[in-house]
């Protein structure tokens, strides 16, 4: 079912199918010449996002803001910030995203606001002890809660900031312009509560929970997911839930697997959370050449409730966070992915996908397979699927947050304005200048990087798997490749993974899965079957494959009679079915059943790959509608075919006229139940067959019979 006005499907869980971008709008796309990226940019580039394939889109902070924390100091929680323009172009974006079926998630940002805030400006003003001044938390001694960590190590240094009007300390566990709220004050909660439902009301799909672990604090622990927490965000689902249908709650909590499982609660919390440790292990796996640091972290992720899911990146708008690895691992990612200290920052690195993998295009595919391997909602940060650069130099994570680039024109296409008026500088240093490196470019060169992250993605979309499925690791004897398998109901993907810069051979036990073959999943190649003995795979460097594991007796998936069925029923004109939208149901599930079955088809002993409707037209004869198609038929190992193929619809009542005229096989052994009709090969039909040579002739050199007409 679909949602009103929108092409959204109804369903409660669409995050966990979901490919999210993450975007911020001042650095996408400028429509006014300011410098600045602003809705109506972004609104321009929906067709950019479309085309990716992504199906949700996640914006950083766009709240009005003194902008010290890029947005996450947030002065007003009801408005958008008059640089990105204003609510109205706001809400004309949501409906622009929503008509093209991408959902949207905003932020919200619930531990902290800007010291700017009016909460804060009256707080400090307040009577201590009044429940205004208790909007935030405050002391007399930054002795309180010494067992808090210092977040942001590289610019604060201690998480209590003396404010002189309120000859008082408040409690920051971000920058010292950012005072957290105070949740144990019931009026902060209804607050909060009040904006969702502000945000939520205008339609947004999610949001996403910034610092949810930090909401309380209390002595003698390290003030991060306390129960107390964990109580405010049930009350937060259970209210977001009385209200609204299909939205969504993603947080944000830098934690260890165990604690960051916490935030799904027994799914009463957070519908998705990131997996934050995930990330640093495979950049670790990738460098040290051993699947060891991706396997033992998924190991030690606990299972998570029903219909919840995890959210997993490569890189976003921050630091490479690296809170979540040991010492040692720290020092060695430091030592690989930034031996500049410059390129460091907090405890992180402040760099983008492409130069982390030395612009490796291997690795940087390599990169995303595991990103869309694993399992989670994988969600790509802007320009990474053109393969940017980055400019570490910019102070703050201001590096990873240069404008997005186009093509080769004045400031990458991005603005129209003066580049010194640009809010940063696009990246000009030469291997990742943005006259080579923009969408432009690449969109013309089908072997560039944007266009093998839209395959990718699309091949992706393809398998319920990746998204909902379990994961299993399989045993092998290359500790440099990663095998798995992703299952979910019949569906099984083996993935296989060369972490090495060399090539590779590796022995998997796949003997469970013996009579099976696996298809390989973008040629549609189909590898040898699978035997009780061990099975082989030799690998190129940082070498992948994605295999749907195919029983030999069902080739195909069944005919999906109830799906033509469903669609005749909604009213669809019967062509629209075979030749519309649908067409490629058509093409995937019952034409492949039909061919076998006629005796003029000469693919039959061949593995079919593909059929696609080159193109058809209507004919009418005798009141009867008929369509004319050319099919291809693309087989695994053979040149492909065309063969002309003539579609009509019957009635049942018309359908006995015809067995009695015409006895033999008139028609197709697709049986559409109770729906008056049937698919019939049209080409049988007398008066049907001169008008059809005609055609033909006008448009090919025939040879053969003319019922079996082959263009190949
Ligand atoms: C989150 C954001 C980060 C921000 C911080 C403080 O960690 O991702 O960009 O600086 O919260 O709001
Ligand atoms: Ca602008």
């Amino acid at each position: 079912m679909r949602l009103k006005d929108s092409v959204l499907e109804d369903n409660p869980h669409w995050y966990r199918d979901a490919v999210i971008y993450q975007v911020h709008i001042k650095a996408f796309a400028d429509s006014n010449a300011d410098g600045i990226g602003d809705f109506r940019g972004l609104t321009g580039k929906l067709d950019y996002l479309q085309q990716l394939g992504v199906t949700a889109l996640w914006l950083l902070p766009f709240y009005p803001s003194p902008q010290r924390d890029d947005g996450y100091d947030i002065a007003d929680y009801y408005d958008v910030n008059p640089n990105y323009n204003t609510l109205r172009e706001f809400k004309q974006f949501l409906r622009a995203a929503h008509r093209r079926g991408l959902r949207v998630i905003t932020e919200l940002v619930l531990n902290h606001t800007s010291d700017q805030h009016p909460w804060f400006q009256r707080a400090r003003k307040a009577k201590q002890g009044s429940a205004h001044r208790d909007f935030y938390v405050w002391s007399d001694t930054p002795e309180k809660y010494r067992d808090a960590r210092i977040i942001f190590r590289d610019f604060e240094s201690s998480n209590w900031t003396w404010d002189p009007v309120a000859k008082a300390n408040y409690w920051h566990r971000f920058y010292s312009h950012q005072p957290d709220l105070n949740f144990d004050n019931p009026k902060v909660q209804a607050e909060m509560l009040k904006v969702i439902d502000f945000w939520m009301g205008l339609g947004v799909d999610g949001v996403r929970l910034d610092a949810v672990p930090y909401l309380y604090e209390r002595e003698g622990t390290n003030c991060e997911n306390l129960p107390e927490t964990h109580t405010f965000l049930k009350k937060l689902r259970a209210h977001l839930d009385e209200r609204f249908k299909n939205r969504l709650l993603l947080s944000e909590a830098n934690q260890w697997p165990e604690d960051a499982a916490a935030y799904f609660g027994d799914g009463d919390e957070s519908n998705m959370a990131f997996h934050f440790p995930l990330m640093p292990r495979m950049f670790m796996a990738i460098e040290m050449e051993d699947r060891f640091p991706i396997v033992d972290i998924l190991d030690q992720t606990p299972a998570i409730p029903e219909g919840c899911q995890w959210a997993i990146f490569l890189r976003n708008h921050d630091e490479l966070t690296l809170e979540m690895v040991t010492d040692e691992e720290r020092d060695y990612m430091y030592r690989v992915y930034a031996a500049d200290p410059r390129a460091r920052i907090n405890l992180g690195i402040r760099r983008r996908l492409a130069p982390l993998m030395k612009n490796n295009r291997r690795k940087i595919e390599l990169m995303n397979v595991l990103l869309f391997s694993m399992p989670g909602t994988p969600i790509i940060y802007y320009g990474d699927e053109i393969g940017m650069g980055d400019n570490y130099y910019l102070g703050d994570r201001n590096g990873v947050r240069t404008p997005m680039q186009w093509n080769q024109d004045r400031n990458a296409g991005f603005s129209q304005s003066s580049p010194q008026r640009l809010f940063l500088p696009v990246i000009i240093e030469a291997e990742y200048h943005y006259e080579s490196i923009n969408v432009e470019n690449q969109e013309r060169n089908p072997s560039s990087l944007l266009w093998w992250m839209r395959r990718t993605i699309a091949m992706r979309k393809n398998f319920k798997a990746f998204g909902c499925g379990s994961l299993e690791i399989l045993p092998s004897d290359n500790p440099k490749v990663l095998t798995f398998i992703r299952s979910h109901k019949d569906e099984k993907i083996l993935v296989v993974i060369n972490l090495s810069r060399f090539t590779q051979t590796v022995t998997v036990d796949l003997s469970r899965y013996a009579g099976m073959f696996p298809e390989e999943v973008f040629s549609r190649n189909r590898f040898p079957i699978i035997q009780e003995s061990r099975y082989h795979f030799t690998m190129g460097q940082y070498d992948y494959f994605w295999f749907v594991l195919r029983s030999t007796e069902a080739r195909r998936e069944p005919c999906d009679e109830e799906y033509l069925k469903l669609k005749l029923a909604e009213g669809h004109p019967w062509w629209d079915v075979v030749n519309g939208k649908a067409g490629e149901r058509f093409c995937s599930f019952v034409l492949p059943l039909y061919l076998q079955r006629v005796f003029w088809f000469c693919g039959k002993g061949r593995v079919i790959s593909q059929i696609t409707i080159l193109e058809s037209c209507q004919l009418k004869q005798n009141d009867q509608l008929f369509l004319l198609t050319f099919i291809k038929v693309a087989y695994t190992e053979w040149d492909p075919e065309v063969y002309l193929l003539p579609l009509a619809w019957i009635s049942n009542e018309r359908l006995q006229n015809v067995k009695e005229r015409y006895p033999l096989e008139i028609i197709t052994p697709l049986s559409l139940g109770d729906i008056d009709g049937f698919l019939c090969d049209a080409a049988y039909f007398e008066e049907f067959r001169e008008l059809l040579m005609k055609m033909i002739h006008e448009r090919t050199k025939v040879t053969g019979e003319p019922v079996l007409i082959w263009l190949a």
